[in-house]
């Protein structure tokens, strides 16, 4: 197979513009799929193809998949009258129209197969379902935590004014593997050509680290101390309704945490050496992505 293009989707956003990176990076043609063109002219590269599309329509995905090798699309937070499957099936039903060879799916939150059947797990379970069986070659990959979220509004105005990190609501001994968007870019475009069709990969960022261990991260890129503080999951969902503007969406995410936390007392955890080794490509521990990553975004942004 020799996979020359990618439509990304969401590639104005947290998740999408990083594929459209590592995409541009990795020397394939890559088309965005956006509902506003002038708002993508303005933050994509001149040499990405813009197209207009929506999730949320079977047809418009179809003309935007014309003639593209690999699709990538997660679910966004979507309106209450637009269903996860739907926009799943429309993506599914415009591949196969359009010829697509290879579809790569980020469930966008982690849905581990050791966790309990909660509502967005349970989601996450039939839209893998219907992706693997789909007549098109499909890759699901399951991130843990973004460290993008690290930059969340409230979460720099706590860390920056108070030394808190109050993000996210686990106790202080958990372990955990977070994972960089910019990784998952990597991982993206490693899974266009890798022999994983038909498979689920937990993906993530290596160094696992707990809250406290991360807050010493974040001291060093702050210059100030910084203490893991974690909010209650109550707090966490209401923290959630303010930033996605919808509640149904923050119980499904905060239910998805406190199952986490309820599950087991370490993880979400990845092997990311097999998963370097397998893909053949390097990911960022941690603490570098904190150093430079971070610490760009704050020399800039303060
Ligand atoms: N694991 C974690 O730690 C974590 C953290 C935060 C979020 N998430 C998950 O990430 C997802 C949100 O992704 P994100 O953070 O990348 O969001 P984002 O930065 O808000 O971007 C959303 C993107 O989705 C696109 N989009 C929205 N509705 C669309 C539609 N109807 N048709 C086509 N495109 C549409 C938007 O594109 P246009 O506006 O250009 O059309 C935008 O670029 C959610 O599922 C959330 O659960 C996970």
């Amino acid at each position: 197979m020799n996979i020359n293009s990618l439509l990304v989707f969401g590639a104005r956003g947290v998740q999408g513009h990083p594929v459209v990176d590592a995409a541009m990076d990795a020397g394939l043609n890559v088309r965005a799929a956006t509902r506003d063109v002038e708002g993508a002219e303005e933050k994509l590269s001149e040499q990405v193809d813009i197209v207009e599309a929506d999730l949320g329509d079977a047809e418009s995905i179809a003309e935007a998949a014309e003639g593209v090798d690999a699709l990538f699309f997660h679910l966004p937070i979507l309106p209450e009258k637009l269903r996860a499957i739907d926009v799943v099936d429309n993506v599914i039903a415009a591949a196969v129209r359009s010829g697509v060879q290879r579809l790569v799916f980020s469930t966008g939150e982690y849905s581990g197969d050791e966790l309990p059947a909660g509502d967005f797990v349970t989601a996450m379970r039939e839209i893998t379902r219907r992706l693997l069986d789909c007549p098109v070659d499909a890759v699901i990959l399951r991130p843990t935590l973004y460290l993008a979220n690290l930059v969340w509004p409230h979460v720099i105005r706590e860390v920056r004014d108070q030394g808190r990190l109050t993000y996210p609501p686990f106790s202080e001994k958990r372990r955990l593997n977070w994972t960089s968007t910019e990784d998952q870019g990597r991982i993206v475009v490693a899974c266009l050509e890798a022999d994983v069709v038909g498979e689920i990969l937990d993906i993530a960022s290596p160094e696992p680290v707990t809250g406290p261990e991360l807050c010493r991260h974040l001291s060093r890129v702050w210059g100030r101390e910084v203490h893991y503080a974690p909010q209650s999951n109550d707090d966490f969902a209401d923290m959630l309704s303010h930033l996605t503007g919808s509640a149904r969406v923050a119980r499904a995410i905060a239910g998805l945490y406190a199952d986490i936390e309820k599950h087991d007392k370490q993880g979400p955890r990845v092997d990311t050496d097999q998963l370097e080794q397998r893909l053949g490509i390097r990911l960022t521990p941690v603490s570098e992505w904190v150093d430079e990553r971070l610490g760009a975004l704050i020399e800039l942004y303060g």
